[in-house]
C-alpha cells in the first residue's frame, strides 16, 4: 500500500506510532513517573530470554530457503554476491501494494532461496499532490532499498533485509532476500496478535521511528513492516526515503534512541558512509541525509540536558522471547 495511511491512534495504543503518526505520542513526562504506555519503559519489565543456542550467522539472520532450512552463508558479502548472480528459476507478482514488485525464486549451486525484484523508479521534480504523493521533487525507486540496507548496518541495525542492484529481464531494479514465514504489521493487528513482552516489541519501533527520521521515510504503512516468529521487526519497502528534505519529518516522535544506535549515530563516518552510499544517493540526498543526523543528534541532545541520559537513552538486546497465545508461524502458514 502506498502513499500516507492514518492509522487510528486506538488501534495502535500501546504501540510507538511512526512516521507523522508519532506527533500525536506525547514525550514521557519531566518526573520520573512510569513510563507512559506508547513509550518503551526504560526498565526492562520482564527479563528478556537469555541468549538462546547457537546458530548459524545465516539462521540468525533469518536467511532460509523457501522449505525455513537456513541458507549456507556465513557472511552478507556471500548472501549479496548470491542475491546478484544467482539464476531466476521463476517470478511471481507480491500482492499488497501499487509497485506490486516480483518475488524471484533464486538458485545457485544447488542453493535456492527466494527474493524480492523492486524496479519502480520515478521521479518528479515540480510539485505534485494527491495519491501521497504532495512533495516537491517526489521520487519512488528501488535504488533506495540497498540504500537504506548499507545505511542500517553502518549503524549498527540489522533488520532491514539484505538488498543489492541487479538486472532482470533488462531491467535495472533492487533484490532483497525474501524473510520467510513473516507476517505484515497490517495482519498482527488484523489478527490481534500480541507481542511477548510489550516493551521489547516498542523499543525495536522507537529505533525504527529514528531511522525513519533520519531517512525521512515518507511511506512506513503497516505493509512495510514485517515480523517474524520470533517477534523481530524488520524494515521493508524503503522507496519512499532519502527525502532532499533538511528538515526532520517531526520533533515530537523522536524522544527516546537506544544506546548503541546513539553512539553509531553521532560515531557514523560521514566519508566512509558517503563512499558505500554514492551508487544509490545523489549530492542532495547525502547532503539532507548529513544534516538530518545532525538535527537528530542535537534533537537527543537536547532531550538529555533536559531529562538526564536516563530518561532518554534504552538499551535493547535481541533475544528471541519465547512467544505466547497465537504464533506468527501459525499466522503465516495459513494462505491468505
Ligand atoms: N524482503 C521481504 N521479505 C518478506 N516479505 C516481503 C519482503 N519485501 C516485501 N514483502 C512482502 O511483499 C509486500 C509488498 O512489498 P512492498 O515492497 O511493500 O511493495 P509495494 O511497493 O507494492 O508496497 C509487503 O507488504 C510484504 O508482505
Ligand atoms: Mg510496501
Amino acid at each position: 500500500m502506498k502513499g500516507s495511511c492514518r492509522i487510528p491512534a486506538t488501534l495502535l495504543a500501546g504501540l510507538v506510532l511512526s512516521g507523522p503518526l508519532a506527533a500525536q505520542a506525547p514525550a514521557p513526562a519531566e518526573t520520573p513517573v512510569p513510563a507512559p504506555t506508547n513509550a518503551p519503559s526504560l526498565a526492562p519489565a520482564t527479563t528478556p530470554a537469555g541468549p538462546g543456542p547457537t546458530v548459524s550467522y545465516a539462521a540468525a539472520r533469518h536467511w532460509t530457503d523457501p522449505q525455513g532450512k537456513p541458507l549456507p552463508f556465513g557472511s552478507e558479502a556471500e548472501m549479496l554476491d548470491f542475491l546478484r548472480t544467482a539464476d531466476v528459476v521463476s517470478a511471481t507478482r507480491l500482492g499488497g501494494g501499487i509497485n506490486n514488485p516480483r518475488k524471484l525464486l533464486l538458485e545457485k549451486n544447488g542453493v535456492q532461496a527466494s527474493a524480492v525484484f523492486r524496479d519502480v523508479n520515478e521521479e518528479k521534480n515540480t510539485p505534485t499532490f494527491g495519491g501521497g504523493r504532495n512533495e516537491l521533487f517526489f521520487k519512488d525507486s528501488y535504488i533506495f532499498e540497498p540504500a537504506a540496507y548499507e545505511l542500517a548496518m553502518m549503524l549498527g541495525l540489522d533488520n532491514v533485509p539484505p538488498a543489492t542492484l541487479r538486472k532482470y529481464e533488462r531491467t535495472s531494479g533492487s533484490v532483497q532476500i525474501f524473510i520467510e514465514n513473516a507476517i505484515t504489521e497490517r495482519r498482527e493487528l488484523e489478527e490481534h496478535l500480541q507481542p511477548p513482552d510489550e516493551q521489547e516489541w516498542k523499543k525495536q519501533v522507537q529505533m525504527m521511528n529514528v531511522f525513519d527520521a533520519l531517512i525521512y521515510n515518507v511511506d512506513r504503512n503497516r505493509g512495510n513492516i514485517i515480523i517474524t516468529p520470533d517477534w523481530r521487526l524488520w524494515m521493508i519497502d524503503h522507496s519512499r526515503t532519502f527525502r532532499r528534505n533538511t528538515d526532520l519529518q517531526s520533533q515530537s516522535p523522536i524522544n527516546q534512541c537506544e544506546r548503541q544506535l546513539y553512539a553509531k549515530l553521532k560515531a557514523l563516518d560521514e566519508k566512509e558512509a558517503r563512499k558505500r552510499l554514492k551508487d544509490y544517493l545523489t549530492t542532495f540526498e547525502l547532503d539532507a541525509l548529513f544534516t538530518r543526523r545532525k538535527l537528530l543528534l542535537e534533537r537527543i541532545d537536547k532531550l538529555i540536558a533536559e531529562k538526564g541520559e536516563n530518561q532518554v537513552l534504552y538499551d535493547f538486546v535481541w533475544y528471541a522471547p519465547k512467544t505466547v497465545g497465537k504464533s506468527v508461524e501459525e499466522s503465516a502458514a495459513q494462505p491468505r
